[in-house]
């Protein structure tokens, strides 16, 4: 079958976190079952990724968003992907979401209605890119307009909305509702009103034919208010209606610590050499000292969902056991510097390289001992099946995602409260496990043998799609 998926992130092209990763590994996933393809901004990162992009098709302009052309580029691999180019919305030096200062970008609500309604004109088959998809796939608020636009052009391709964090929610001012061609039925509690806003996030729940979320336990925490971020009540209808379910994510063939290319040395189960020459590694480029105490390590995105300021909590307890800290990230200043602050105070021990690498990135996780994630909150959470498969166990709230890809002392460690004693008591048992080599070897191969991978976690998503499609051939018939 053919499927479009809607995205404002892909590994290959751009990045600013974990939606990334699943846009580019799940599309190749399901290749062998469906055709999927990508639609995806623009943005200058993109337009000059260095590969041939053929211009195939155009969608034209609608209240005032601008018309722009689509492009097609070929992966090496053979996963194709389209490319709205519209210079004035996406091609400018920043982030997707965000300005080199971190601020909103102001035309966000034209550059994702954009990106929307172009999936919209493909699936009506007025972008004569001569593909249609019979199924389109939206993922979180950048391409919650695409299942509405759909909707409103009376278009009947099933679509589906992926929640990958409910916290951001593309909320936008009423006024605009004319500009972006959103008619006035939309602006109703039942649709995507939301607080006296336009929400583009609620856009998508309401009119996706399905929706998911990216774990089962965060399918369920989002339908209470501590987890519901103001959407409890509506996702709750959603799930009475058997219309939200929970997909746990999985992670690419390209983790495989015997032969990852990143890596300083591969390693398998039971020999644990590579691993140290990794951390041999992390210890030198990050500044620490050389130890053959235990390496905890965190790589994330510098924002408050992901409970920083528990594990600067948390430090003084790892330093005098006689462990060490290595944290590669970025995100809000505010983090950024409270954790430049943290290592100055504990030189040699602690350190922050505030950024992000791809290659540092893995060898911090192989030749990490724990993976530290106290989120307060975790849809999925790809790090914590990265760190295990690399045999870095993870130290992890139980929330969400996490509690469901981590097995309490058996792969990882899990704590209940989001507070710095409970964390504490879950690192203590870390360092205890340190100290047992051969509890420490039998848990690392338990962890590198979970095995999240997509190819185990496509079914699913290929049952919902034909549920989707069947639906629609009887219809039909
Ligand atoms: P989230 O999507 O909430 O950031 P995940 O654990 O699902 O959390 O995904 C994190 C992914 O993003 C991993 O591949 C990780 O290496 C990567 N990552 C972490 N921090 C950054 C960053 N600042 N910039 C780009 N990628 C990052
Ligand atoms: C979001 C979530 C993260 C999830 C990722 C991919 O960024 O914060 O938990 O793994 O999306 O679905």
């Amino acid at each position: 079958k053919k499927i479009l998926f809607v995205t404002s992130e892909l590994t290959d092209l751009i990045k600013t976190g974990g939606l990334a990763d699943v846009s580019a590994a799940l599309p190749r996933a399901l290749a062998a079952l469906h055709d999927v393809r990508v639609l995806i901004p623009g943005y200058a990162q993109v337009m000059r990724c260095g590969l041939p992009i053929r211009i195939v098709g155009s969608v034209s302009g609608h209240a005032d968003l601008p018309a722009a052309r689509i492009g097609r580029l070929d992966m090496p691999d053979g996963l194709i992907i389209y490319i709205l180019i519209c210079p004035e919305l996406y091609e400018r030096e920043g982030l997707p979401y965000t300005n080199a200062n971190g601020q909103d970008w102001p035309d966000n609500p034209l550059r994702f209605a954009r990106l929307g309604l172009a999936a919209a004109d493909i699936a009506a088959g007025t972008a004569c890119i001569r593909w249609a998809p019979e199924l389109v796939h939206a993922h979180d608020w950048p391409a919650g307009l695409a299942p509405a636009y759909m909707h409103w052009r009376g278009l009947r391709t099933p679509s589906v909305f992926t929640i990958h964090n409910l916290a951001y929610q593309g909320n936008i001012d009423m006024s605009l509702r004319r500009s972006l061609g959103i008619p006035g039925e939309a602006c109703s509690p039942e649709r995507m009103e939301f607080y006296g806003k336009l929400s583009l996030l609620k856009a998508g729940i309401a009119y996706a034919r399905r929706v998911t979320t990216v774990s089962a336990t965060y399918a369920r925490e989002i339908t209470t208010s501590e987890f519901g971020c103001g959407m409890e009540g509506f996702l709750s209808m959603k799930a009475r209606q058997g219309l939200l379910s929970g997909l746990i994510n999985g992670i690419d063939e390209s983790w495989e610590p015997e032969d990852d290319a990143h890596l300083i040395q591969g390693f398998g189960v039971h020999d644990w050499a590579g691993k140290a020459a990794n951390a041999a590694h992390v210890r030198e480029h990050f500044g620490l000292a050389p130890s053959n105490g235990p390496l905890f390590a965190v790589v994330s995105r510098l924002v408050r969902q992901k409970g920083l300021d528990l594990t600067i909590g948390v430090a003084r307890n790892i330093v005098e056991a006689g462990g060490q800290l290595a944290i590669l990230g970025c995100g809000e200043a505010s983090i950024e510097e409270e954790l430049r602050e943290l290592s100055r105070r504990n030189p040699g021990q602690i350190a922050a390289r505030i950024g992000f690498d791809e290659t540092e990135a893995r060898r911090l996780f192989a030749g990490s001992d724990f993976l530290l994630m106290p989120s307060r909150y975790e849809p999925c959470g790809l790090s914590q099946m990265y760190a295990q498969r690399y045999a870095s166990l993870p130290v992890a709230r139980r929330t969400g995602g996490l509690a469901d890809s981590i097995d309490d002392g058996v792969t990882g460690f899990l704590f209940d409260e989001p507070t710095v004693a409970s964390y504490r008591q879950a690192v203590d048992r870390a360092l205890s496990v340190f100290r047992q080599p051969q509890l420490l070897d039998a848990m690392r191969c338990r962890a590198m043998g979970t095995g999240f991978f997509w190819r185990h976690a496509i079914e699913p998503y290929d049952h919902l799609y034909r549920q989707l499609l069947e639906v629609r051939e009887v219809a039909h018939a």
